[in-house]
């Protein structure tokens, strides 16, 4: 059974906040259970942004791996690697660049949006234009099928999409590709042939998306495909030639709701954050001195949670029960606002607990840390040499 793959990629930022467990590695913990896993530190993509100043790099990735570790992402379960340790990555982003249209770099809504925002840099380079293709040959170099992503990154997912379809377009194709897919339709065996003819037909005559979906499922299944021969029925489903590189789907993240301090997204540039291994003294004061509903003014004033961020805590971590004794103690003044922080103070410390737990481990022992990296790198690597053998045989490359 071939199993589909989920691939994710952080840039390194240090240091991750509430923010980032909340919407992101809650949901990679969960998916490492399901799912084989890659999931990397993109610090060449740093790059493309802060190549004036790539001295804090290294230090972030490592903070922001112990961060991962910390919050429960299993070395066991998921590979954890760094990109700039499989150069594979790099050998692919070259190959691509030369079919890319600079048109469809252009138009990447990112591109434009990214200057501007960050218009105290001079971000007019090639590497950053380059930065959806390197994220598509990170993507495509292990034929990932699910990449988690928050919304901002679908377009990036299109394009990687795009950049596959026009890889297998210009290189799957092959010579008698046309009975060389028919040879390997009858080793699918007869019943499963037959399916796979029907789905086909059904795909090409009508356009159904879900036919496509239940032959990729039924080619999955079928164990004794050879890898040219899986290559060639996923190709031969949609067109002409084999599929050399699989269109991933972006598996959308719903959007955290985890708010900031100040009722705003959680964010660094807002200042608002609680980190993810904070000590609980800072904790407990950034809670205490939150802002609150600004009518509330003294303790004998109603206020209304739906004007106050505290409440967006509660509804994060707290219990119905809790809740309620909020909603009419808020509203009658029945509570003050320290009171109705502290179980806001006492839920946040008690989720921070076992990850400072967990990453005091792994400060202690930063060997530990060293060898699950490498251990991952290793790993990635095999899988990414792998799709480079063939995507070298497809061009032509394969010097010998
Ligand atoms: N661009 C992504 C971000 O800013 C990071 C990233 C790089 C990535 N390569 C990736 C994410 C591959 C998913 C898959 O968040
Ligand atoms: Fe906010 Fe709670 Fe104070 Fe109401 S009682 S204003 S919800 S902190």
């Amino acid at each position: 059974m071939y199993a589909e793959k989920v691939l994710s990629g952080m840039r390194p930022t240090g240091r991750l906040h509430l923010g980032h467990y909340h919407g992101v590695l809650v949901n990679w913990i969960k998916l490492q259970h399901e799912f084989p896993c890659l999931f990397f530190v993109a610090d060449w993509h740093a790059l493309t942004t802060s190549y004036d100043e790539p001295g804090t790099i290294a230090e972030s990735t490592r903070e922001m791996v112990i961060d991962w570790l910390a919050a429960g992402v299993d070395p066991a379960q998921a590979t954890i690697f760094i990109q700039s340790k499989v150069p594979e990555h790099a050998e692919l982003h070259l190959l691509l660049s030369m079919m890319t249209p600079l048109g469809w770099l252009e138009r990447v809504p990112t591109y434009k949006d990214q200057q501007e925002k960050l218009e105290h840099k001079d971000l007019s380079t090639y590497g950053f234009l380059g930065y959806p293709l390197l994220q598509a040959a990170d993507i495509l170099i292990y034929r990932a099928d699910k990449v988690p992503v928050g919304e901002d990154q679908v377009p990036h997912i299109e394009f990687t999409r795009e950049v596959a379809r026009r890889f297998n377009h210009l290189y799957g194709r092959e010579p008698g590709f046309e009975e060389k897919a028919r040879l390997a339709v009858k080793k699918l065996g007869s019943k499963r042939a037959k399916l796979y003819d029907e789905l086909r037909n059904r795909f090409q005559e009508k356009g159904e998306e879900d036919a496509i979906e239940q032959a990729h499922h039924l080619l999955d299944e079928a164990q004794s495909l050879s890898h040219g021969d899986r290559e060639r029925l996923f190709g031969y489903l949609e067109g002409g030639g084999k599929m050399i590189l699989v269109e991933p789907d972006a598996l959308l993240t719903k959007a955290s709701r985890m708010p900031g301090l100040d009722g705003q997204k959680m964010s660094k540039s807002y200042a608002n954050t609680i980190m993810l291994r904070e000590d609980a003294e800072t904790v407990t004061k950034k809670i205490r001195t939150m802002q609150t509903d600004p009518q509330r003014v003294r303790r004998t004033d109603p206020g209304d949670p739906e004007k106050c961020p505290v409440w967006q805590f509660h509804q994060i971590y707290s219990s119905d029960e809790v809740k309620t004794w909020v909603q009419s103690g808020c509203r009658s003044a029945g509570i003050g606002c320290i009171e109705c922080k502290q179980p806001v103070i006492e839920a946040v410390l008690l989720e921070q607990a076992p990850m400072i737990e967990r990453a005091r481990l792994y400060t202690e022992d930063p060997q530990l840390v060293r060898n699950i990296i490498a251990d991952g790198c290793e790993r990635a690597r095999k899988l990414a040499q792998e799709t480079m053998r063939d995507v070298r045989e497809a061009i032509g490359l394969d010097h010998s």
